[in-house]
This record gives C-alpha cells, structure tokens and sequence, in this order.
C-alpha cells in the first residue's frame, strides 16, 4: 500500500512539475537576478558605509597609521627613474575610498586594486585633493587575482583593513610577494580576532557569534572579525616580518569588536 502510495505521489509530482515549467524556470531565472542585484546592492551599500567609517570612527586609525608609515617619506626607490623625484612606486590592495593618500611621498606612482567598483566615485574624489601622487584608476580585482600588476614592479605594497574580507589570504600574501621588488616592504594594518581572551573574553566570543553566524559577513561585505594573519604572513617567504599586536582606541559601541589589531612591515 506504502509503495503505491509512493508511486503515485511520484508521479503527480511529475506531472506537476511539467506542468508548471515554465513558472518554475522564471522564478529560477528570477531569483538567480535578484541574487546578482541584492549582492550588487550589498557593495553600494558597504562603500557608503566605509565612506562614513572613514570620516567619523577611523580617525584613531588614521593617527595610528601614521606611526606605521613614518619611514615611507625617507624611503628611497629601486627603480631610478623615481629615485630622482624620491617618489616610489606604491601599490594598494583593497583601496576602497583611498585613505592612505596622506602618508605617500611626493611623486608617488600609485597604482590600487579593488573588487567592489562602488568605490570609484569615493576614491576619484580623493585623489583630487593629492596632485602630486600620480594615481591611477581603481583596477576592478580582488588581490587574489591581480595578475595584471607585473612580478618585481613596486617598491610598496599597502594593505589596510583587507584580510579581514578578502577570499584566501595566503593566496593574496603570494601575490604581494610576486609583485614587490626584491627588497621591496609590505605594510599592513589589521583588526583580528580579540587575542586578550582573559581580559576580553566577552569579546572574543561576540566577534565569533556574529561572525560564525554569518551576520557580521552579511552585512560588511565578508568582513570577518575573528581572523588573524600572522602565522600565513610569516609562512609566505618574506625575508624579515616584523609585527605587533595591539589594541586601538575607538570607542564606538559597536565598532569597538575592531579594537584588537595587527600592524607591521614584511620585506621581500
Ligand atoms: C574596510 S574596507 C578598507 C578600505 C581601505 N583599505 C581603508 O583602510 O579604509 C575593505 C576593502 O577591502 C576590499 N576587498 C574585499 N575583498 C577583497 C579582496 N579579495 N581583494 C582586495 N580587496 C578586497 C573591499 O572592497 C574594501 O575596499
């Protein structure tokens, strides 16, 4: 009796589906479209959002990147084309509204890499304010993939408040790596996971609900607050790394889960 039951359900749910094709093909096709547009709406979203962060929260950030780039201004090129002018040839990776102009040399040849395109209109407006950094236009590319930036081509690679986001991390340090001149350095700023688990234990386990959840992900663009890259930094084949884990001081109600941070300088 139970297996004709089966059969018979089989069978109608057959026929239902052919029956209903067609309908069921557009709300496929539908939901696919809407997918593309809710995640497109998701990057708009998360680039307004970066250009408010930096404006209101992020001056505590800016001031401790000032202490990461000191030496940039004293640097001096590999390339002698740019030796003359003591610009350097920088890249960044995840450059988003272009924070980090401030603290380039003069004369700076900048090139920037950035999978969210929404950013364009934010960064372009910044670099108005910086004549004399030669920039260039935002190349639409995660730091995975950026093989159009040659081996060997910069002196600088820069990195802030990227791995957090970004796919596979040792795959981007690899990249770093291709691209920077030999002696060329990294530098990087990071918020990580809390790694003062006696003091801040409450925290650590908030950053790993909201993001284990998928939550916290969801709403900043794949931004994860429970990562720390020093171990795959320190695996990658640079020649020195050195790095400091630290707290900044937002004090932001909610922005506060980002005070446990990673800054440093790696050379090739
Ligand atoms: C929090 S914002 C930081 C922007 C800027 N670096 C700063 O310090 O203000 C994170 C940036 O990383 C970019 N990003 C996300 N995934 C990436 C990836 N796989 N490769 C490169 N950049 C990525 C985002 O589009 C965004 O611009």
């Amino acid at each position: 009796m139970a297996k004709v039951l089966t059969e018979e359900m089989v069978s109608s749910w057959k026929e239902w589906v052919s029956d209903n094709l067609l309908i069921i093909l557009i709300l496929v096709m539908l939901l696919l479209i809407l997918q593309d547009s809710v995640g497109d709406l998701r990057r708009r979203w998360f680039a307004a959002f970066v250009n408010w962060f930096n404006k209101d929260v992020d001056v505590k950030m800016q001031e401790l990147k000032k202490d990461i780039f000191a030496d940039l201004t004293s640097s001096v090129s590999h390339f002698p084309e740019f030796r003359k002018s003591g610009g350097l040839k920088i890249l960044e990776i995840g450059v988003g509204t272009g924070t980090n102009f401030e603290f380039y040399p003069e004369g700076t040849k900048l090139t920037v890499v950035d999978p969210n395109p929404h950013f364009k209109q934010y960064y372009n407006e910044n670099r108005k304010k910086y004549p004399n950094i030669e920039s260039e236009e935002i190349i639409v590319s995660t730091g995975e993939e950026m093989y159009m930036v040659p081996d060997d081509s910069v002196d600088v690679v820069v990195v802030t408040l990227v791995f957090c986001s970004v796919k596979d991390i040792p795959r981007v340090l690899r990249q770093i790596l291709r691209v920077l001149v030999p002696g060329g350095k990294f530098y990087f700023l990071e918020h990580i996971a809390e790694f003062d688990t006696t003091r801040h234990a409450l925290r650590r386990r908030i950053q790993n609900t909201l993001t284990k959840s998928g939550v916290w992900p969801f709403v900043f663009d794949n931004c994860h607050l429970n990562r720390d890259f020093l171990k795959d930094l320190t695996g990658t084949g640079f020649s020195m790394v050195k790095a400091v884990r630290f707290h900044n001081h937002i004090t932001h109600p909610i922005f506060q889960l980002i005070q446990p941070c990673l800054k440093g300088v790696a050379v090739k």
